[in-house]
């Protein structure tokens, strides 16, 4: 931590332009010592650029940039050894075990009391600490990736994606291991297209689209400002149901193919909707009334189309 403002990451006014593109536009904002900050946005949005910048790889256009207290383009060396990273789309040397991975990332750090075993054990590898990388699942290769960011005890680590591309069960494993080093007092920088992981991980979220930042608070507040409205979701609604729902005033959508969501400002509504569905006999599976959660924060801030879990941007809603 800076001892001057509290902060371990400062970023102002940090411009970066690639030719005529402004990948990162004129943002501005702070990272306390120990929080999980989370860089949500989708493809292009600048998130890979920003991280880049703040852990020493890229240079800026214009803006500072302060890391522990220090200027990025000016102290790479110092700050490079306090700061762990884990890049977007890791990849390892194929035919060493996981064991010798981190032992020689540990060499090349000049680290000589790195806990390799602990490491090992931090990320839930010890059943595979002697097989090779290639024969690592995603899942597996990602928590390996994180150990290397961390063989030289880092204070901050830089995390570009580290969930993309695994499966529901491998992406929960990731979390843990990141909430981990939460516990460990480690100051994480996360960047995700995931709303659910943001939404559980992190303490503040920073909404970045098209190299603006458009929103950033803790994950409650970001809903609780932004949305004032609840969600209906119809299950395996008849196809009947939308037409229902809508000529009583609402804009229900289908998602999924299947479900049926629809906004309401009050429990009312809810059982307005219920009513009719019952009166017109329409059958559905079953219902849920929540409210709303990131993503439908990060929809109506940007506007842009959800599929998957993941966010992608699109023109117009
Ligand atoms: N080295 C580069 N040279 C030119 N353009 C670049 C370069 N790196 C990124 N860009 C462009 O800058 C924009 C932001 O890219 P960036 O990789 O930072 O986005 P991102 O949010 O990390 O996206 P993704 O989710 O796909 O990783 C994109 O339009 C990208 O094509
Ligand atoms: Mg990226």
């Amino acid at each position: 931590m800076t001892e001057k403002t509290g902060y371990t990451i400062e970023v102002e006014n940090l411009t970066k332009r690639y030719g005529d593109l402004v990948a990162v536009d004129d943002i501005s904002f702070t990272v306390s010592t120990g929080e999980v900050f989370a860089l949500l946005g989708p493809n292009g949005a600048g998130k890979t650029t920003t991280v880049e910048i703040i852990n020493t790889i890229r240079t800026p256009t214009s803006g500072t940039v302060t890391l522990l207290g220090m200027d990025v383009t000016k102290k790479k060396l110092d700050i490079v050894r306090r700061i762990g990273v884990l890049p977007q789309g890791f990849n390892s040397f194929d035919r060493i075990t996981v064991r010798e991975t981190l032992q020689y990332y540990s060499r090349l750090f000049s680290c000589r009391n790195t806990d390799i075993a602990g490491l090992i054990e931090l990320v839930n590898l010890e059943d595979k600490a002697n097989e090779q990388y290639k024969n690592l699942s995603g899942g597996l290769r990602q928590r390996l990736g994180i150990a290397i960011a961390l063989v030289n005890d880092p204070e901050v680590v830089f995390l570009d994606e580290p969930t993309t591309g695994l499966d529901p069960r491998a992406r929960r494993e990731v979390w843990e291991v990141l909430q981990g080093l939460k516990q460990k007092g480690k100051t994480v920088f996360l960047t995700t297209h995931y709303m659910e992981e943001a939404e559980l991980l992190a303490d503040t979220v920073a909404i970045i689209s098209k190299g603006k930042i458009i929103a950033m608070d803790s994950p409650a507040k970001l809903i609780e400002n932004t949305t004032n409205y609840l969600v209906l979701t119809l299950l395996s609604a008849d196809d009947n149901v939308i037409e229902i729902i809508r000529t009583m005033g609402f804009e229900p959508v289908l998602d999924n193919d299947k479900d049926i969501k629809t906004r309401v400002e009050h429990i009312d509504d809810v059982q307005k909707i219920l009513s009719a569905l019952k009166e017109a006999g329409a059958f559905y599976l079953g219902l849920d009334v929540r409210k709303p959660n990131l993503e439908e924060v990060f929809l109506k801030l940007t506007g842009a189309a959800f599929h998957n879990g993941h966010v992608v941007e699109r023109e117009a809603v």
